[in-house]
């Protein structure tokens, strides 16, 4: 057992009383301290040997194969750290950021660096991070130094620069899009979707717009696979049309959601131990809840965007993201139309409980009976 699987393992066992017992404010101190620790120690940790995916589960999107359709969801390798740890691990791909232009250090408010704490009754956490990220040029200065591995593409989610004059962030983000294709990456996810900056992205027609110079500017001219990120809030009929202007323009498809910011309808779901620290959290910081309480709105969501993309005439990918813990969650966002599939907060429950074996738990169940050989039985 490594040093992170053991610390994940003792953690998972405290954590409830820790959050049912401490006073809100220290709980909320001591998990965004810890989480920064425990990420640092699970990158450097190396899982005793290559836990490759079952070969049947991979599969090829825009002609770039996956070994896997489950892989990081964005904001967990925020700096390009982790590569490594996600190809031993077994994961489908690998996804960098999200980064922006300029570099972030993200929030700090009443003495609190990148809040974030975890509801262990409810499979669940918030965060207030940000967008902490050292800018695009460092972190595709990094991805260039990869070594590349068969069936393990290269994703980076980027974003507009909070605050900056529009037009100059759109500048900047095509810049950043272009570092990163010299880099090497594969896929790209454009997160239109962060309710952590304090910029509201000034609706539908100006989204249309950015997408529209995005295409002229980068899609068609690079061929790559952008992807357009949500919220897991976003309203179905806007997610439909946003999959017929999107799909029609030339993108890859859209990641369905990122963290909610409905906080009183979710709370209702949260277990009653999990309250109080939640009552703090958003009364403090606000930020967005992830995990379990996402998974059937997610899902709603990929059967809208799955419908609404059955008439695109270009390939066109839905990738689930949001409160995939379990591989029956796995297949349940894929029989509703999904792709792909990414996790975060459910990663790092799986891995209390399975450690480096993660992938490899919820993959295999995914795995099918080779078929009765021909002429076999009655
Ligand atoms: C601590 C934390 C940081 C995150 N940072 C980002 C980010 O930088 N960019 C992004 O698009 N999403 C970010 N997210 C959202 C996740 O990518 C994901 O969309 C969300 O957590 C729902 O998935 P989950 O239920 O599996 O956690 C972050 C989530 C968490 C918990």
């Amino acid at each position: 057992m490594t040093l992170a699987e053991m610390v994940a393992c003792v953690d998972a066992r405290v954590r409830p009383l820790l959050v049912r017992l401490l006073p809100a404010r220290w709980v909320v101190a001591f998990y965004s301290w810890a989480r920064q620790v425990a990420l640092h120690w699970l990158v450097a940790s190396t899982p005793a040997s290559m836990l490759a995916p079952p070969p049947s589960v991979g599969r090829v999107l825009w002609g770039l194969r996956f070994r896997a359709p489950l892989f990081n969801a964005a904001g967990m390798f925020k700096t390009g750290e982790g590569y490594e740890l996600a190809y031993r691990q077994g994961a489908g791909a690998y996804l960098a950021g999200t980064t922006t232009a300029l570099p972030r250090m993200g929030n700090i408010r009443r003495g609190i660096a990148l809040p974030f704490v975890p509801y262990p009754h409810s499979a669940a956490a918030s965060n207030w991070l940000g967008l902490p990220n050292p800018g695009h040029r460092a972190v595709a200065a990094r991805i260039a130094t990869f070594p590349r591995y068969e069936d393990f593409p290269i994703g980076v989610s980027v974003a507009l620069d909070p605050g900056m004059d529009t037009t100059e962030a759109l500048e900047r983000l095509l810049e950043g899009l272009w570092l990163y294709r010299d880099a090497g990456v594969d896929f790209f996810e454009l997160n239109e979707s962060c309710p952590n900056t304090g910029d509201d992205t000034a609706g539908f027609d100006a989204l249309a717009e950015r997408l529209r110079v995005i295409t002229e500017r980068f899609v068609r001219p690079s061929g790559a696979p952008v992807l357009i990120k949500v919220g897991a809030d976003a309203n179905p009929a806007m997610i439909a049309e946003l999959v017929a202007l999107a799909g029609s323009l030339g993108f890859g498809g859209i990641t369905i959601g990122n963290t909610s910011t409905d906080y009183q309808r979710h709370r209702l779901g949260l277990a009653s131990p999990d309250r109080r620290v939640f009552d703090y959290f958003v009364r403090t910081f606000g930020g967005g809840i992830s995990g379990e309480p996402l998974r059937a709105d997610v899902l709603e969501r990929v059967v809208v965007a799955r419908t609404a993309a059955a008439s695109l005439p270009s390939e066109f990918h839905i990738v689930a993201t949001g409160g995939i813990a379990s591989s029956q969650h796995l297949a349940d966002v894929l029989a509703a139309g999904a792709t792909l599939a990414q996790w975060y907060t459910g990663y790092f429950e799986r891995f209390a409980r399975d450690g480096h074996e993660l992938y490899r738990t919820v993959l295999t169940p995914l795995v099918k009976p080779d078929p009765l050989p021909r002429g076999y039985g009655g």
